[in-house]
């Protein structure tokens, strides 16, 4: 069946409004003087509508499946997401007044749970989060729906050259800094979407920019890195919501990346409880691994006596997980003790440099 030109051209309009009623995201650059000559910068992506970096790739996967012909006016669409895509998804399903079904592991934040549900979504659990592929296929398939597919889409679906891509929005942004041109750009992988866009912009516009991607623990990312085997699993699930898969994902594109380092998930935590001493806000923990690479990176770069700059991302606030990373009682039952890491961090601060 093919969709009414009318209606793809009424559903791209309505997005493009969208986009043009839209501002960009901020970057912030830290404030620590222990690194003097080495500067790092946090892209903003919590002041998006709906909260995240994900609301980018919401955007690129409706308009590459309406332009696809997979999507119509009467089509229910289903995702499977750790919750942010999902949150972003709603948000667009209800701008096109299409009905929307989240396909969720159970331990999602409420507060995620809340937004798709108030952007008129539909959330759908499933025990763990290595099921939601197969149970996102099987509803696409009961009701006749489109599942999106972010794992799948996302690198295919941004348009990495440029078009306001977040790559292009952080080069621009640099543009009247010191460093304009990063020494690294730090950011982890939950599709691998953002890192495969960073990665091509940085190579297509030939930058002297290094890509490194941080993993949690318990994420088949990095291993498939060294080893370049595709069938590795785990099974058991990132604690770092958002980031760091069970599986490989079609969407993690390792050619693009320069470094890759796994982060402890203690050092996550004790980073966004820092880093909430820095800019006096709360940030989501996938922050606080790409953070904790961007501050190792920096201390190495001190030690070495060079000079220049790091971005990361900030990809969500902290106000989603008040009950979990922002709860001493969670971190205690779910990451154990931070062992150390707020007390390292703590010495950098003074020294500039982060021990292993
Ligand atoms: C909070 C958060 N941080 C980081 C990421 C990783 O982004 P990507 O899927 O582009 O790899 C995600 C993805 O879901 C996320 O929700």
């Amino acid at each position: 069946m093919t969709t009414s030109k009318n209606w793809t051209n009424h559903a791209i309009s309505k997005i493009a409004a969208d986009f043009q009623r839209s501002a960009d995201t901020h970057l912030i650059k830290l404030e620590l003087p222990s690194i003097s000559g080495i500067d790092i910068y946090l892209k903003d992506e919590s002041t998006h509508p709906t909260g995240s970096l994900k609301h980018r790739l919401a955007r690129s996967l409706f308009l590459y499946s309406i332009c696809n012909g997979w999507v119509g006016p009467e089509t229910t669409i289903i995702e499977s997401s750790s919750g942010s895509t999902a949150v972003s998804e709603a948000y667009f399903a209800r701008l096109l007044n299409l009905p929307f079904i989240a396909v969720v592991p159970k331990r999602t934040a409420a507060k995620k749970i809340e937004q798709i549900e108030f952007y008129g979504g539909k959330a759908h659990f499933v025990e763990h989060s290595d099921q939601i592929y197969a149970e996102s296929k099987r509803l696409a398939k009961e009701l006749n729906g489109h599942y999106m597919d972010q794992f799948t889409y996302a690198e295919k679906a941004t348009d990495w050259r440029g078009n306001n891509n977040i790559a292009n929005s952080i080069f621009e942004q640099m543009a009247m800094e010191e460093h304009k041109i990063p020494s690294w750009i730090v950011m982890s992988a939950g599709t691998g979407g953002t890192s495969a866009t960073i990665g091509r912009f940085i190579r297509y516009q030939q930058h002297n920019t290094q890509l490194c991607v941080v993993d949690p623990e318990n994420s088949v990312f990095h291993q498939f890195y060294q080893t370049g085997d595709t069938a590795i699993t785990s099974n058991v699930g990132s604690k770092i919501e958002g980031i760091g898969r069970p599986r490989v994902e079609p969407s993690f594109i390792p050619g693009v990346i320069d470094e890759m380092r796994s982060i402890p998930d203690a050092a996550s935590i004790a980073t966004i409880h820092w880093l909430k001493n820095i800019i006096g806000r709360k940030v989501g923990a996938s922050t606080g691994t790409n953070l904790y690479g961007a501050l190792q990176l920096a201390s190495e770069m001190k030690t070495k006596g060079q000079r220049g700059s790091i971005v990361t991302l900030l990809c969500d606030s902290g106000e989603r997980y008040l009950d979990t990373y922002y709860n001493s009682e969670w971190i205690k039952q779910n990451i154990g003790n931070l062992e150390g890491y707020p007390k390292k961090l703590q010495e950098f601060e003074v020294s500039g440099l982060l021990t292993a």
